[in-house]
């Protein structure tokens, strides 16, 4: 067992200084001398090297690549360096090996022991798995998704980056005092769908209550505290964690973790438990602030729709001739606008803006509103204000402001001898255009206090005179169509 004598009598302390783990061994590995750099650490294990293979140490895996790297050295004469993990009174150590041929027989095995910098690489690989978790779910908060995806994209992550078996949430209704389950993932049986536990019921309802997390690290010794399923034992869950979800103070809910098998969790987890709970509750709590945002939205836009049904009723009520005219303007010009490929999203302002087209009107006294005849001189000018009384009227309300088009240039016309601004062709914005045509033809339909109804059939000849004198000469055919098809 001498033959190491003789290399480290060459090389002397160097080689102490460079390897961890010396061996020589024949060429399948038998043993055939070793040395320990630190002989109190290895020196059990290796105790009984004599009649041994170095594969006996090594995983069958270790033990492969170990006889490849012999092999090679043998036919190639290559030295061969390599990684391999060995089990030490239950601590797995991690080498790096070089092996180098020093006869036809005989193989020297160096080894240094890595196993701090593979225990810093396996904790920045995980620390960089979490990061990248992190990341994702602030990216999937940030866009907007609805919540039940978020928290399950979320459990997802933990379930992946924590390694453990399942993940819920359950949230806690203020007003009931209440936590109720959102979302889970892991589970082999429905058991926490039904979950209603109050604030400091069960160990969900205490880490609600005590805002810290609870870990119960067998619950098979903690049968009793279940109680929210029978049917929780056939989980067989043996590790449950309950961090509380808490934004801007308040307590919105409780992330659970539970595990079929013992954890044992190093301090980066249980950092990371801690910073996965507080994005749980942001993206809740954001969530939930953009869910309210939509409802106030849309409590306001009805709210808006109201105020503009009122304000043309008053007109309607004041002239009742054309009562009804702008109900069915409004829904014409909607069937119009769809046909001509105006966005679905542009309709709302197009509806706003027929259904106030004649707002203006309301500036207008009633001798000239009502008089039964020809207007004179002086009433026109007045007559011809109530583009501009709507632009006063309308522009100082914001959400009007894309739905000025149609009260501001209706009474434009395609040759540009329209008002109140005299513009022509294309200038005419699109939806006042189109809606000039309905405009006319109902008005020519119906009873006013200056003349009778015309026939539909005068209203349409006149229509199609007017092409490319009042109205958009493309949109005249157009339009003519879906009066026939609808029978206006
Ligand atoms: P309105 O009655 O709603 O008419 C809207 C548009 O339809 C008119 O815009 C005009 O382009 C067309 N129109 C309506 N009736 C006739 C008609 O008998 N012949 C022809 N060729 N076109 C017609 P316009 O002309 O700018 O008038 C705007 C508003 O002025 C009218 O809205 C109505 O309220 C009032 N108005 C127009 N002419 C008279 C009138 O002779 N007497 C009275 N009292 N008011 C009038
Ligand atoms: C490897 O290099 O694949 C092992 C890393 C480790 O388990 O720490
Ligand atoms: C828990 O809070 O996680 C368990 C409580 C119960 O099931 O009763
Ligand atoms: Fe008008």
């Amino acid at each position: 067992m001498d033959l190491l004598l003789d290399i480290e009598q060459r090389l002397g302390e160097p080689l102490q200084a460079f390897t961890d783990l010396l061996f020589v061994m024949d060429k399948h590995g038998a043993i055939l001398d070793c040395r320990f750099g630190d002989p109190s650490m290895y020196s059990d294990s290796f105790e009984k090297t004599r009649e041994k293979t170095i594969q006996d140490f090594l995983s069958s895996e270790a033990g492969d690549r170990l006889n490849f790297h012999l092999s090679q050295a043998r036919q190639v004469g290559k030295a061969a360096s390599f990684e391999f993990p060995l089990m030490m009174e239950g601590r797995e150590l991690w080498f790096d090996a070089r092996l180098v041929r020093s006869s036809d027989s005989r193989f020297i095995l160096s080894a240094r022991d890595i196993t701090k910098y593979k225990r810093t690489e396996g904790r920045l690989k995980r620390q960089l798995q979490r990061i990248n978790a992190l990341r994702s779910i602030d990216f999937a908060i940030a866009s907007g998704l609805d919540l039940n995806l978020l928290l399950s994209i979320l459990l997802d992550r933990v379930i992946e980056t924590m390694h453990v078996d399942a993940a819920a949430v359950l949230l806690l209704d203020p007003k009931l005092n209440e936590l109720t389950f959102a979302s889970g993932k892991g589970f082999h049986t429905n058991i926490l769908q039904h979950t209603r536990l109050k604030t400091g019921q069960g160990y969900a309802g205490r880490v609600a209550l005590d805002r810290r997390i609870i870990n119960i690290a067998d619950l098979t010794k903690n049968k009793t505290e279940f109680e929210r399923s029978p049917l929780f034992p056939s989980e067989k869950f043996v590790v449950y964690y309950g961090a509380p979800l808490i934004a801007k103070g308040r307590v919105l809910g409780v992330l659970e973790i539970f595990h079929r098998s013992h954890l044992h969790p190093d301090e980066d987890w249980m950092d990371f438990l801690n910073i996965i709970s507080g994005q749980t509750a942001i993206a809740i709590d954001s969530a939930m602030m953009f869910k309210e945002l939509q409802k106030s939205n849309f409590e306001l836009s009805m709210a808006y729709n109201a105020t503009i049904d009122a304000w043309s009723r008053t007109l309607d009520l004041r002239d009742r001739d054309i009562e009804g005219h702008t109900r069915r303007v409004t829904d014409i010009t909607l069937r119009f606008a769809t046909l001509a490929g105006i966005k679905d999203s542009d309709l709302i302002h197009i509806r706003r803006g027929a259904t106030l087209h004649d707002i203006g009107k309301v500036a207008i006294p009633d001798e000239i509103l009502f008089k039964p005849g020809p207007l004179d001189q002086d009433e026109w000018e007045t007559m011809r204000q109530h583009p501009k009384y709507a632009v006063d009227l309308l522009s100082p309300i914001k959400y009007l402001e894309h739905a000025m088009e149609i009260p501001h240039w209706h009474h434009e016309k395609w040759d540009g001898t329209g008002y109140p601004d005299r513009l022509g062709g294309e200038e005419i914005p699109f939806s006042a255009r189109l809606f000039a045509l309905v405009d006319v033809y109902d008005a020519l339909t119906s009873d006013r206090p200056y003349r009778r109804a015309w026939s539909k059939q005068d209203a349409v000849q006149y229509i199609e005179n007017q092409s490319g004198k009042h109205f958009d000469p493309r949109l005249v055919p157009e339009f003519l169509n879906l009066v026939s098809a609808n029978g206006y």
